[in-house]
């Protein structure tokens, strides 16, 4: 739906009203790549690019897809290692938060959003959408693990997994797909049956893929990819 730049760019909270009304006069807006100094001008966001200081401002809900590097830990603050707040652009960084979580070594498709009732359903235990990762791990996954992930594992602890999809890609590399966030789960899921992970990666999480994101960057999901995610809970 169209609708004025000035109200866009105040309702970002990235600009004031008068601070919008200065970055229009000062040529640090532009729409689909074309300076715009008009703020009465009608834009659609959800179909026009809209930057501010060349980068692109979201009008909406935010949620951002980050391909994430291995080093890194899943949390807003921590004393000792970098987190995964350093790779979100300064404008979103304190606006939003991870959705769910990656281990520091695993490496793959993190996403991030504003929007408290997308997060929390997207991490509701009852509404998980399918994750699928890839895992270089020692051993060979065989027949019988894959009938095992699919009965649904009890891992060391007790703990009952629902029923995951295993599928072996060659000697030491697997594809495993969950629909639940448990911590360490797939890590804890391959040990289970005698496969410890060397190396992790998320790869996709419902329809999303990491596309040919470049590890450590990040890109704001486009309208359409949002209502398809919310289409899977
Ligand atoms: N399972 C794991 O073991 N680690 C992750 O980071 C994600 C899923």
């Amino acid at each position: 739906m169209k609708q004025r730049l000035d109200k866009i760019l105040s309702g970002t909270g990235l600009v004031t009203r008068s601070g919008a009304k200065d970055a229009l006069k000062a040529g640090r807006v532009k729409i689909n790549g074309i300076p715009a100094r008009d703020g009465a001008a009608k834009v659609d966001p959800d179909t026009d690019t809209i930057t501010l200081d060349g980068q692109p401002i979201s009008a909406g809900r935010v949620v951002l897809l980050l391909n994430k590097p291995e080093g890194y830990v899943t949390s807003t603050q921590d004393p000792r290692d970098r987190t995964v707040m350093e790779l979100i652009p300064g404008q979103y960084r304190n606006r939003v938060s991870p959705v769910g979580r990656l281990d520091k070594m695993t490496e793959g498709l993190l996403l991030f959003t504003d929007d408290g009732d997308l997060l929390h359903r997207l991490i509701s235990p009852k509404k998980q959408v399918p994750k699928v990762y890839y895992a270089r791990h020692e051993g060979q996954a065989g027949e019988d693990d894959v009938e095992a992930f699919a009965s649904g594992l009890t891992l060391a602890d007790g703990t009952v997994c629902l029923p995951a999809v295993l599928r072996p890609l060659g000697a030491g590399e697997s594809l495993i797909t969950v629909c639940e966030g448990k911590y360490h789960q797939v890590r804890r899921m391959m040990a289970s049956r005698r496969m410890t992970v060397t190396y992790l990666e998320r790869r996709q999480e419902g329809k999303l893929t990491l596309g040919n994101l470049p590890r450590g960057e990040c890109r704001l999901l486009t309208e359409e990819e949002c209502r398809e995610l919310l289409e899977d809970l």
